[in-house]
């Protein structure tokens, strides 16, 4: 394993991306989060890696979740963000100390006392704070991130299996460390600041909250609400990330209007499991796929479903463009992390 990590490390420095055999083995991310995108990692993976290897491009995540695309794609530059401060503390501690984190990690008995005590905990060292989230995220109910509108975390024990265990013994903190060793930017803050470094050649991921636009609230991660407003706004920041070169991938929930603010992207049904024994309606499970591509290479992308529609005008993109620029709030630049991570010996 450690000369495996040497030989994966040397080629991330030369500019590559990492094989597909050490991929399928080290890609696992180290969280569960709702949405997180593992089961699209297989088909998707390998095309944003060829991708990266000719053009020599960065990986962009802007809603970085637990990473699923990013550490099955394993780039050798990337910049990776989350409004979650926690979660982005989480892969930066993963990066800089990964024993440490195991140690602590591995020092909790996974109980539901000892559970809703690390839960009340508001640790404020960057390293505490990582370990919290992880450990939270490995032991909770269905690895749920659920916050209440303090954004505190509220979510229920897991008990049974739900354990931490598996990410030392199956060697996931050592094969993400891997992946993230190569020239990695991590920012907290909102999406639109992480696209905007999008230029020529890069790829951007862009697996944001999704949006029901037939509720006027949409899907809680922490304290605030991605509105319609923050999905048209999306739109147009992967626009014009594309005006600049860059290719663009959004994943969203099937919904029409969706359809409608991407007018130049190919877009493709992807047909989700349904998972954890829950019963939806046919159909609502669906997922687009949204393909922001310079080059407009269909043939690229079909392998990843049915491409359904023609790309619309260029004029009825710009129309759609300078709707949301109309209204398009001021963002905030993004906070770098302080790295590296300094553990917190006990
Ligand atoms: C669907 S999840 C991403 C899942 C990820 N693709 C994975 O594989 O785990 C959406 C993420 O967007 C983050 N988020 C929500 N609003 C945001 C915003 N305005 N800017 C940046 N990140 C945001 C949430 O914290 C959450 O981690």
């Amino acid at each position: 394993m450690v000369s495996q990590a040497v030989g994966n490390q040397a080629q991330i420095k030369e500019g590559k991306t990492q094989s597909a055999a050490v991929v399928q083995e080290a890609c696992k991310p180290f969280l569960r989060w709702a949405g997180g995108k593992r089961w699209l990692a297989r088909s998707l993976a390998p095309i944003l890696r060829r991708h990266l290897d000719t053009s020599g491009g960065t990986y962009i995540e802007p809603f970085l979740g637990s990473g699923a695309i990013f550490y099955a794609t394993a780039p050798a530059r990337a910049i990776l963000n989350d409004l979650n401060e926690d979660l982005v503390l989480a892969h930066a501690a993963v990066a800089d100390v990964p024993d440490y984190l195991v140690k602590a990690l591995a020092s909790l008995p996974v109980d539901r006392e000892t559970y809703n005590a690390v839960r009340e905990l508001a640790p404020k060292s960057p390293f505490e704070r990582a370990v919290r989230m992880i450990w939270l995220n490995r032991t909770c109910y269905g690895g749920i991130h659920r916050t209440n509108k303090q954004g505190q975390f509220n979510t229920p024990y897991g008990g049974g299996s739900r354990r931490p265990d598996v990410l030392w013994r199956e060697g996931i903190v050592e094969g993400c460390a891997q992946v993230l060793s190569g020239d990695i930017d991590l920012t907290v803050g909102d999406f639109e600041a992480a696209i905007d470094r999008a230029g020529d050649g890069d790829v951007v991921f862009c697996d944001p909250t999704y949006s029901n636009p037939n509720r006027d609230h949409f899907d809680r991660y922490g304290p605030s609400v991605f509105s319609w407003a923050d999905q048209v706004r999306l739109s147009s920041a992967c626009r014009r990330a594309l005006g600049r070169g860059a290719t663009v991938i959004v994943t969203n929930g099937a919904y029409s209007q969706l359809a409608e603010i991407y007018p130049d992207a190919y877009r493709i049904t992807l047909k989700r499991a349904t998972s954890m024994g829950v019963r939806r309606k046919a159909g609502t499970d669906d997922e687009y796929l949204f393909i922001l591509d310079p080059w407009k290479r269909r043939r690229k992308w079909a392998g990843l479903g049915e491409i359904e529609n023609r790309l619309k005008q260029a004029a009825e993109a710009s129309r759609v463009s300078a709707l949301s620029e109309a209204r398009r709030p001021k963002v905030q630049a993004p906070r770098a992390i302080v790295r590296p991570i300094e553990p917190v010996l006990d």
